[in-house]
């Protein structure tokens, strides 16, 4: 049996997600090493040509991009929590919520709202509120950033890592304070922090 260990802002797992898991593992480094092999798999998938070509902002993709990143991992890859957690909408109002956001993104888009970066960051917090898995939102909705700038032209997000001098938590209190700023309505330090 794992003792989970969950960093600030982590959604902790119950035990339906934990009954869950695939590998048999038995400590959360292992689980991580998992989660981080299974990611860079979606990663390279993510990236490939023929991938990008596929992108775009809907609910498929959404639910498509969760399962290819924790596939090997969790039985739950890919499918709506059931249940609601600390962070996120209620659990059955996820797919009116999702639809919303991806309207909303469209919308952005045909308006020219946002500059492709910034409507990628922006779409982030949007997405990791909704928080639609039991587990991997906040990964999956930062690659899911990656992908609207890959896909649309925008400059590649560095998620406070170019500056490796700062240590990882305090990188950590950054993101989650522009989140928390992003929930009130301004978006700009996330917008700063993402590609800082
Ligand atoms: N107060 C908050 N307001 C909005 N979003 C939050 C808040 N706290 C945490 N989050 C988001 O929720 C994510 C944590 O959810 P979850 O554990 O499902 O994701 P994760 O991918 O496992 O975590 P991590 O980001 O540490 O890799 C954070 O990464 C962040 O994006
Ligand atoms: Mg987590």
């Amino acid at each position: 049996m794992i003792t989970y260990r969950y960093a600030e802002g982590q959604t902790p797992l119950d035990e339906d997600d934990i009954h869950g898991l695939i590998p048999n593992i038995v400590t959360q480094k292992d689980l991580d090493t998992f989660e981080q092999e299974n990611i860079l798999m979606a990663r390279e998938w993510l990236m490939n040509s023929s991938t990008l070509r596929k992108i775009d902002i809907s609910e498929a993709f959404i639910i498509h991009l969760h399962k290819q990143m924790f596939r090997n991992v969790w039985k739950w890859a890919g499918k709506f929590r059931h249940s609601n957690k600390n962070i996120g909408v209620d659990y059955f109002n996820i797919p009116t919520q999702l639809r919303q956001l991806v309207k909303n993104a469209h919308y952005w888009i045909e308006n020219q709202t946002y500059g492709t970066s910034d409507l990628a960051i922006i779409f982030h917090p949007r997405l990791v509120k909704i928080h639609p898995f039991s587990n991997g939102n906040g990964r999956h909705a930062r690659l899911m950033a990656d992908a609207i700038c890959a896909k649309y032209g925008g400059q590649r997000l560095t998620w406070g890592s170019k500056n490796n001098n700062l240590k990882p938590e305090v990188t950590r209190k950054q993101y989650i304070s522009a989140l928390h700023q992003a929930d009130k309505g301004n978006d700009i330090p996330l917008i700063e922090f993402a590609q800082s």
